[in-house]
Parts: C-alpha cells; sequence; structure tokens
C-alpha cells in the first residue's frame, strides 16, 4: 500500500464522505444505460451454444468493422476480453523474455504491469509539453513525441513502440507529422506500433492535424487496440480488439501467430460476441452522455482557473482526464494527502504516471458534476 491508498482506508473506515475526483468507472459515474437494450442483446439464444473461434465469431468482428464503417475488413481484426489482455497477447507475439517495448511518459501505469507479466522490459520514451498558440492549421503548443530521445532509446532488444492516442493522462493525439517521423522510425529499426486508441472516440476539439486512428498505417505492422470499455462505457462485458495493419505478408504471419495465442485461451465470452452489433450500436448514446460530463466538467474547471491563479490546467485534446498543474508550495505526494486528509478530496499525483516534473495532480473529467465541483473549490482554495 502507497501512503495515498493507506490514508484512503483510514478515512474511509473512519466514515468520512470523501469526494473521489479520480472515478473512471462509466458505471458507477451516474449516467443512464439503456438496460433494456444491454440485457436483451445479451440474451441471444445463439449463445447456448459454444463455437471456439480463436480470432472471435465473424459476426462479432463484423460488427467491430462496422464501427470503423467499412475501413477495416473483420479479416484484420482479432477479439479479446479487453485492451489490457490485447497487449499481453501482443508482448507475447512480438517479444522474448528480456526484449524491450518503448512506452510514452507520463501515461497509463498499467504498462510495467503488463509487461513484467510477460517478462518484457519496459523503456520510456519522453513526451514533451510546449506552451504554445493554437491555430487552424493544428496544435503548435501541447504535448508531443520527442523523437530524438525516443530513436536514442532503441536498442537491439526493442521490439515494438506504443502509442496511447489520445494519452491518458494527458489527453493528447498523435499528430500527422508525428505519424510520419514514427512509421519512418518503426521501418528503419523494424519495429511494430502498437496504438491504443481506447479514448478515441473523445475528442474535445477538433483538429485537423490530428490522427483519429493507425487501423489504415499500411508500411509498418501495426496493431490498433480498442474495445467496448471506454468505446460503449461497457468495461464489465469485457470485449476488446486488436486491428492488424501493414504489408500484407507481415500481417498474415502476425495474424496467423495471434490466432495460436488466443486459440490457446479462448478467452471471450460467447454472450458479449453475439451482442457486440447491439452494443456497438449503444456507443452513440452513452458517448453524447460521457462527453456531455467531460466537456462541463472542463469547462467548468478552466472557468475557475484565472489569468493571475497559480494553478493551471494543461488542457486535454481528448480523452476522459485533465491534468492540473499546482502551485509547488507542497510535493504532489503532500498535495494529494493534504487534499485528502484535510480536505477529503481524493486525486492521484502525477507520478503515478511518471510525470518528468511536479506538480501535476489528475482528476478524472468523468466524476459526477457536483462532486467534481466541490472537489475543484476545495483544491483551488487551498492556495489561490
Ligand atoms: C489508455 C488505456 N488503455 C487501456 C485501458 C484498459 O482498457 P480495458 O478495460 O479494455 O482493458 C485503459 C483503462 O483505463 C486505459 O486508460
Amino acid at each position: 500500500m502507497n501512503p495515498l491508498s493507506r490514508l484512503l482506508a483510514e478515512k474511509r473506515a473512519s466514515g468520512a464522505t470523501i469526494l473521489d475526483l479520480t472515478e473512471s468507472n462509466p458505471t458507477s459515474a451516474g449516467f443512464t444505460y439503456p438496460a433494456d437494450r444491454i440485457l436483451a442483446a445479451l440474451a441471444d439464444p445463439r449463445s447456448l451454444c459454444y463455437e471456439p473461434a480463436p480470432a472471435g465469431l465473424l459476426a462479432a468482428r463484423s460488427a467491430v468493422s462496422g464501427y470503423y464503417g467499412g475501413r477495416v475488413d473483420a479479416a484484420r481484426i482479432l477479439l479479446t476480453a479487453s485492451t489490457s489482455e490485447a497487449y499481453g497477447l501482443l508482448f507475447k507475439l512480438l517479444a522474448d523474455p528480456g526484449d524491450e517495448i518503448l512506452v510514452p511518459r507520463p501515461s497509463y501505469p498499467l504498462f510495467d504491469f503488463l509487461a513484467a507479466l510477460e517478462s518484457v522490459r519496459v523503456v520510456e520514451y519522453p513526451l514533451v509539453y510546449r506552451l504554445g498558440i493554437k491555430s487552424a492549421a493544428g496544435a503548435h503548443g501541447g504535448w508531443s513525441i520527442d523523437f530524438d530521445a525516443l530513436a536514442r532509446k532503441i536498442t537491439p532488444r526493442a521490439r515494438a513502440i506504443v502509442v496511447v492516442n489520445p494519452n491518458n493522462p494527458t489527453g493528447s493525439y498523435l499528430k500527422k507529422s508525428e505519424l510520419a517521423e514514427l512509421t519512418d522510425l518503426c521501418r528503419r529499426h523494424n519495429l511494430a506500433i502498437l496504438s491504443d486508441e481506447v479514448f478515441s472516440d473523445y475528442a474535445l476539439a477538433d483538429d485537423p492535424g490530428r490522427v483519429a486512428s493507425l487501423v489504415n498505417v499500411d508500411d509498418v505492422l501495426t496493431f490498433s487496440m480498442s474495445g467496448l470499455s471506454k468505446l460503449v462505457g461497457l468495461p464489465q462485458l469485457k470485449l476488446g480488439w486488436i486491428v492488424i495493419s501493414g504489408p500484407a505478408d507481415v500481417c498474415k504471419q502476425a495474424l496467423e501467430r495471434l490466432e495460436l495465442i488466443a486459440d490457446t485461451y479462448l478467452s471471450v465470452g460467447t454472450p458479449v460476441q453475439w451482442a457486440a452489433g447491439p452494443l456497438l450500436a449503444l456507443r452513440e448514446n452513452m458517448q453524447a452522455q460521457i462527453l456531455e460530463r467531460v466537456r462541463g466538467n472542463l469547462v467548468y474547471l478552466e472557468s475557475q482557473i484565472g489569468r493571475d491563479s497559480p494553478w493551471r490546467v494543461i488542457e486535454p485534446e481528448g480523452g476522459w482526464y485533465a491534468v492540473i498543474q499546482a502551485p509547488r508550495i507542497y510535493s504532489e505526494e503532500e498535495w494529494v494527502l493534504t487534499l485528502l486528509g484535510e480536505h477529503d478530496v481524493l486525486v492521484q499525483p502525477g507520478f503515478f504516471f511518471d510525470f518528468e516534473s511536479e506538480a501535476f495532480l489528475v482528476t478524472s473529467l468523468l466524476t459526477a458534476s457536483q462532486i467534481f465541483q466541490e472537489g475543484i473549490r476545495r483544491i483551488l482554495a487551498r492556495a489561490g
């Protein structure tokens, strides 16, 4: 247990009401799910039969293909129980024990565990943040990949580069110019790309310079991952997928090997596969609710931080999180412990996501608006 989780357990045991600004479970964030439609989708009588299919049932893969608007043939899709499982399968496919996978920093903390479980080494490459003006031609400021640093991190044991698009928690998308540089680097070093696109439908502003998905990258072996968890706000149903793209012969071989790995587990349940079509059809409804919440909370947060404030919002381009830069009167750890200990507000410290410097606080924009607003009021009142 770390000091924050210890304090949280003590607080909860003492009966304190915590304002949890880290809520990232959509099923407990107060959204209205079309329960009847979800349950009806899961009651398909075809689920009573077991037809093992390593890549997943064609009906489900076709539904995922439909999500991509026909740009992705079902033959290039392999179903998994989740995106986390997809990472595990891909690490097995691409890396031997001791091989290296490059992952962005700051980013989603699960990589270390997922890689360690496959005996693969994680090597971090930096994303850098620049202040700047946004123009119609695309963002000049914001987060970008430090390609010089990334290139320096590539060793003969490197097997793949992970991009999280948009990234958690920075909310930054890959840009078209970056994709060109990335594919060039991967071609030269014979590396695959793993693109985590679970939040790609949650763009918070338009940007023509952005790459929404890597599903049609054709010159480098690329695995684009997503799933119902974020796309429809249904993490409990356990359906994710991998889209494979790249040079035809390499793709064919990768798909055959992935099918062999998936066949060893056959982990995707039959009911959710038959339900994939109707469940994906719910995404418009669920995404509208989620985006309204996320945008509303972000607008509120920005409205509370004036020009002369010692606080700053690191504006996200997409996703469910907002990073707040806090005044350096405390370290990150002191901030999160003070906010929880004295103000009953739970936020995550930047170091959970390996931010390069301090002090950053990470909040989930999925949090119910009343809780979010009261939590933000208490946070900002602590220094200002
Ligand atoms: C960037 C990112 N990738 C993957 C996942 C995991 O998704 P899944 O529920 O499909 O395993 C998460 C969950 O928070 C995430 O933030």
